[in-house]
């Protein structure tokens, strides 16, 4: 199974995904996770890429191909993968069927995820994760099971993202809908779209995810 989670910053696309991994066993690419890792350790990436993420901007296309296609080589790949991030322009579209294409693969579904903005600025606001193992919660809509301590690896320490401040989430969505929701159209002409109301709860939002996850 090969998916793409395509929707605005804070739709929802990493929650999902990781109960995707969970449920199907399939890892989870996302590009935003890559660069953050790539600025964590100082790489050539990293250092082309920090600057830009703070500022909302997307990092480019070849960049963020480059990594994919070396991601998607890897062996915990071969059953599938879930393209969480990405593509995030049509260029990124093109060149994502290009190297399946090229290795006789195809794309499964691409999944959006539709939130409207006021309700995207809220969930952007209130986002921390585990700093340990990237595990995602929310001050109010999702916090641990126990509190202050994480459900998956029961660490202690949570962090907040640099860019999930007013200013850099505005200039994120405007990225959003000009170079990103293109993406909506190109997917529904190829047939593979399939859009989910992600307004609902998380857990609503899962069952509907995988009741179009089960027919495929
Ligand atoms: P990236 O890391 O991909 O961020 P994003 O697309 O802005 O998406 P988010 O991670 O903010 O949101 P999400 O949809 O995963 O929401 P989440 O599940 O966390 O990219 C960051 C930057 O990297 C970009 O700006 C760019 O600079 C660069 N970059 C990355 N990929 C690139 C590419 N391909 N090309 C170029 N540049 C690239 O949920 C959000 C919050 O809401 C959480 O707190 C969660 O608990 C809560 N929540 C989730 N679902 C629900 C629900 N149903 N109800 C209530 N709360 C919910
Ligand atoms: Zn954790």
């Amino acid at each position: 199974m090969r998916l793409i989670l395509l929707g605005p910053p804070g739709a929802g696309k990493g929650t999902q995904a990781q109960r995707i991994v969970e449920k199907y066993g399939i890892p989870q690419l996302s590009t935003g996770d890559m660069l953050r890792a790539a600025v964590h350790a100082g790489t050539e990436v990293g250092k082309r890429a920090d600057a830009l993420m703070k500022a909302g901007k997307l990092v480019p296309d070849e960049v963020v191909n480059a990594i994919v296609s070396e991601r998607i080589d890897q062996p915990d790949c071969a059953n599938g993968f879930i393209l969480d991030g990405f593509p995030r322009t049509l260029i990124q579209a093109d060149a994502t069927e290009a190297m399946l294409r090229a290795k006789g693969l195809d794309l499964s579904v691409v999944i959006e995820l539709k939130v409207n903005d006021d309700e995207l600025i809220r969930r952007v606001a209130g986002r921390y994760s585990c700093a340990q193992c990237g595990s995602v919660y929310h001050d109010t809509d999702k916090a641990p099971e126990s509190e202050g301590v994480c459900d998956k690896c029961g660490s202690t320490h949570f962090k907040r993202r640099p860019d999930d401040n007013p200013e850099t989430m505005t200039a994120r969505l405007q990225v959003y809908y000009k170079e990103t929701s293109p993406l909506i159209g190109y997917y529904y002409a190829k047939g593979k779209l399939k859009s989910v109301d992600g307004m609902a709860d998380i857990d609503r939002v899962t069952g509907e995810v995988d009741t179009i996850l089960s027919k495929l």
